[in-house]
């Protein structure tokens, strides 16, 4: 091997290093927060989260989507990764599909973001679920992502309505304190077991869906998002466990990216019931009858 060899892989080597230290290090704020985050972040063209603006969404109704396994009881674990606390479950593995989706979609593991990512007409929440799935046609996560159709992801948003403590979230919250010092990668297991389905509305029937990202580098556009309409209580004592959380680099305060453009994109909002053919099919009757009406009026005079 020459000189000139030898120094081109040193170089590669080097570089390849760089670029995993640049990539690992993105934050919130400061000289690592969205505005620097590179790639299809800055590029893409369908990236998310947005903000929904309920009056432009599309009424259609797209189907109900079917959470299989999500009324068991899981044990689990809590990780914390410096930009998020993350839950991931054990055992049998938990089915999304239905929504108009075209495959099973496995829960991958479940997370938050405090502020809401997502803002509907303008209104930012004080808290977001993200329940992360992969398409069961993909080996694993990692490959999902790389395809269009490879990760869904529902959205579950969490406002103060009277102050009062949500106690679905105890089997997390009572949790977060354990990894909430930030050591590097923080793990603890959940003491009480948890029912993903008391994490999600009443209501699953209605949500507003599009196709987007994912909301952290590399903003990689997969994400087939289900945002859910209805919304769940949390109190002000437990949104600051979430705001104590620490980070590499100091308290993580917050940890949402700002919303992104929808460009040519479209929100869907799913209605029970609601049928735009059948309505369509109605209104045509209704101005056929109405014309036939006048016509006969015309006649008469
Ligand atoms: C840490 O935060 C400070 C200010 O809050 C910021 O200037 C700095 O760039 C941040 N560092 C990293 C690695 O995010
Ligand atoms: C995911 O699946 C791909 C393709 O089968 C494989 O190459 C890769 O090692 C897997 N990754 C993980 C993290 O299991
Ligand atoms: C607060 O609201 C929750 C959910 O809407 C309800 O279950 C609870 O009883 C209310 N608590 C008080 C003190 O009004
Ligand atoms: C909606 O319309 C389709 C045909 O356009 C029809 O087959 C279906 O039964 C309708 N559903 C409802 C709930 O009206
Ligand atoms: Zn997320």
């Amino acid at each position: 091997m020459d000189l000139d060899h030898l120094l081109l892989i040193v170089l590669t080597l080097l570089c390849t290093g760089l670029q995993a230290v640049t990539a690992s290090e993105w934050g919130y704020w400061g000289k690592y927060g969205p505005k620097t985050w590179s790639e299809l972040c800055a590029t893409g063209r369908r990236q998310s989260p947005i903000n929904i603006v309920t009056e432009d969404a599309i009424r259609i109704d797209l189907g109900a989507l079917k959470f299989d396994r999500y009324d068991f009881a899981f044990s689990g674990k809590l990780i914390n990764n410096g930009h998020t606390i993350q839950i991931k479950l054990d055992g049998i593995p938990i089915h999304l599909s239905g929504g108009s989706l075209p495959s099973v979609y496995v829960l991958e593991q479940m997370h938050f973001h405090w502020s809401a990512e997502h803002t509907v007409d303008g209104v930012r929440d004080p808290l977001e679920l993200h329940l992360v799935h992969y398409n069961n046609q993909y080996a694993n996560f990692s490959e999902a992502m790389q395809h269009e159709d490879g990760i869904v992801v529902v959205a579950v948003l969490f406002e103060v309505i009277n102050n009062s403590d949500n106690q679905d979230l105890m089997p997390i919250l009572e949790t977060v304190k354990l990894v909430s010092n930030w050591v590097g990668k923080n793990t603890a297991s959940m003491r009480n077991k948890l029912i993903p389905l008391l994490l999600l509305p009443k209501d699953h029937t209605t949500y507003y869906r599009y196709e987007g990202s994912l909301t952290t580098p590399g903003c990689q556009e997969s994400v087939t998002w289900f945002v859910m309409t209805e919304k769940l209580p949390i109190s002000e004592a437990q949104m600051n466990m979430f705001k104590h959380v620490q980070s590499n680099n100091g308290t993580l305060k917050y940890n949402y990216r700002p919303t992104q453009e929808l460009g040519n994109r479209k929100v869907h909002h799913r209605l029970e019931g609601y049928n735009s053919t059948s309505s369509l099919y109605t209104s045509n009757i209704i101005l056929v009858v109405n014309i036939f009406l006048v016509s006969l009026l015309y006649k008469n005079f």
